[in-house]
């Protein structure tokens, strides 16, 4: 067996590098801050490739960095072939792509097709064009119901809260038409069954493609197409949604999951296969999971995220069971399988871990009640981490992984009303607290301005615990979370092998399998101590005590 440091890391032509690669989310306003203005930078990122590199992925995914209010984080795009002036130029992108590429790093782009802001040339050119007009019809514009159309065209619910209807004020200053938005006000819905709509896209993908990207991270892919045929259904009458994940759309909604979204993917796919390699996609899918697999197929986007594990808790069964189920869907759409534990939308898993009770309001409770410190048993929740993590890396697909959880960098569950920036926030009060919690900025250094991340303060603010997940208090540090990630990674790599596992029975609270070419996995996920399989243990999430794998600990073995 080579050692971790023969592999070699060179970008080749690989059609299939996607399939089983390790995928770093940068959340670009809050990985790193270049100029000092406390908004994370592109410069910012080209700076730390080397710190990239080291930790051995095999590709970044760029949240948006496109020029943008930040009415929703930079997913509210102003324009999808420029960058945002706060964050660079095209320039510091093509940088920022070229250092990636000499360090073997591919990169994917997100890019968000629902909705764009309403800042974006052709939502203003609708405001200021009349009903009826062609500029309208980019997006979706409604009469009012009532008398003098002063109610909304239905009384459907915005994503983040609040009606998903807004009315506009026409030229003549006189209360207008009304146009849909799912998510927030500041991000009208594209109407997707508008040519111009859909010729735009694909001139989107071919300007990043045509600069080097690899592939592409789709937002809200489920959302495009809607079925808004007249009497729109009232909210009572829409089928169920997101009450978990049998919960989830099934098609039979008018704006989630419809058939006729795979037509504009079919498009999309062609475009991306004229390129060598052709450019990998992979789809944010919260839909039934028996119908995620159709974003997936090679005709398709390609691969489709799935969200189970990130919504499961540290329970051997539950992890069993969605490892099971999505590996047979990733077989049957011939993608490979997604893993997520944490990402830009949700609390991170270490905190999440460490909360007393499971399933689906813990985080929601949390966070509700302030946040506090007191509510998180970090130190359990940490364990759990690693070896979630662990095992996460030893799966056949993709992983991805979020910026700060190769520190293990918990949740800060405790920022003041006054400074949060999630419209989740604001548009529902006393319901939801939003995601700023997981978006907070990176702690590079355990002292000094805004632990390293800039000389100038950071836009969320960092609590004084940050210190303690510094890189700089991990690197070289044995046992820290940051070399346990850098050896885990550089294994994956290394160990990469045919997309199979085999199961080896365990005991009720551990999982144990093995790959094709014998790296084994095994998880304790109970409260006592269990007997480790025979062979040589590559790596551990925590310490081993004698032949013994202690609770909440992960081990890969050969
Ligand atoms: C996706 C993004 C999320 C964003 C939403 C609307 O779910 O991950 O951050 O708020 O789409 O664009």
């Amino acid at each position: 067996m080579n050692s971790p440091e023969d592999v070699s890391y060179s970008v080749d032509t690989d059609a299939s590098w996607w399939r089983q690669a390790s995928v770093y989310q940068i959340y670009p306003r809050s990985f790193s801050d270049s100029n000092g203005d406390g908004l994370g930078d592109v410069r910012g990122i080209t700076a730390k490739v080397p710190y990239l590199k080291a930790l051995g992925i095999d590709a970044v995914w760029v949240s948006p960095f496109y020029p943008s209010a930040l009415a929703d984080g930079g997913y509210d795009v102003d324009n999808y072939r420029n960058v945002d002036p706060r964050l660079g130029t095209l320039a510091d992108f093509d940088e920022l792509a070229a250092a990636l590429q000499t360090a073997g790093i591919r990169i994917v782009v997100d890019i968000v097709p629902n909705h764009s802001s309403d800042r974006h040339e052709w939502f203003q050119e609708a405001l200021a064009a009349p009903k009826g007009s062609a500029a309208r019809q980019r997006y979706i514009f409604r009469d009012g119901l009532g008398e003098n159309g002063e109610l909304p065209p239905s009384d459907w619910d915005s994503k983040f809260g609040g009606p998903a209807w807004e009315r506009i004020t026409e030229t003549d200053g006189t209360p207008g038409q009304w146009y849909l938005h799912i998510f927030a006000k500041e991000q009208p819905d594209f109407n997707w069954d508008n040519a111009e709509v859909r010729g735009d896209f694909l001139r989107t993908l071919r300007f990043w493609s045509d600069r080097g990207v690899d592939g592409f991270r789709v937002d809200v892919a489920h959302a495009l197409v809607k079925d808004l045929s007249e009497p729109l259904p009232s909210k009572a009458e829409l089928p169920q949604e997101g009450t978990g994940v049998d919960g989830l759309p099934d098609g039979s909604h008018p704006f989630w999951d419809r058939d006729e979204v795979h037509s504009i993917y079919a498009h999309w796919r062609s475009v991306l296969n004229e390129y060598t390699p052709p450019r990998a996609a992979v789809a944010e899918t919260w839909v039934h999971a028996d119908r995620r697999s159709r974003y997936a197929t090679p005709d398709g986007l390609g691969q489709a995220f799935n969200f189970d594990l990130l919504q499961a808790d540290f329970d051997a069964e539950q992890f069993h069971a969605i490892i099971v189920k999505n590996l047979a869907e990733a077989a049957s759409s011939g993608a490979s399988s997604t893993w997520v534990l944490s990402n830009h939308d949700v609390v991170r898993h270490p905190t999440r871990y460490g909360l007393p009770q499971s399933g689906e309001r813990r985080c929601r409770d949390w966070l509700l009640a302030g946040g506090p410190a007191s509510g998180v048993d970090t130190e359990l929740g940490l364990g759990r981490a690693r070896a979630a993590s662990l095992l996460m890396f030893a799966l056949p697909g993709s992983a991805y992984l979020y910026q700060g959880e190769e520190l293990g960098l918990q949740e800060v569950g405790d920022i003041a009303a006054g400074e949060r920036q999630d419209p989740a926030f604001f548009r529902n009060p006393g319901v939801a607290i939003g995601r700023d919690g997981c978006r907070v900025p990176l702690p590079w250094t355990a002292e000094g301005p805004s632990f390293g991340f800039g000389e100038d303060g950071a836009h969320l603010p960092q609590p004084k615990w940050f210190a303690n997940y510094a890189v700089d208090a991990q690197d070289k540090v044995m046992g820290s979370t940051l070399e346990m990630y850098r050896e885990a990674l550089r294994y994956r790599r290394l160990l990469r092998t045919e997309e199979r596992l085999t199961w080896v029975s365990a005991g009720d609270s551990v999982l144990h399998f093995v790959r094709p070419n014998g790296w084994q996995s095994v998880t304790n996920f109970g409260t006592g101590p269990v007997e480790l399989p025979e062979g040589i243990i590559l790596l551990s999430s925590g310490p081993l005590t004698g032949s013994k794998l202690p609770a909440s600990t992960t081990a890969w073995i050969i």
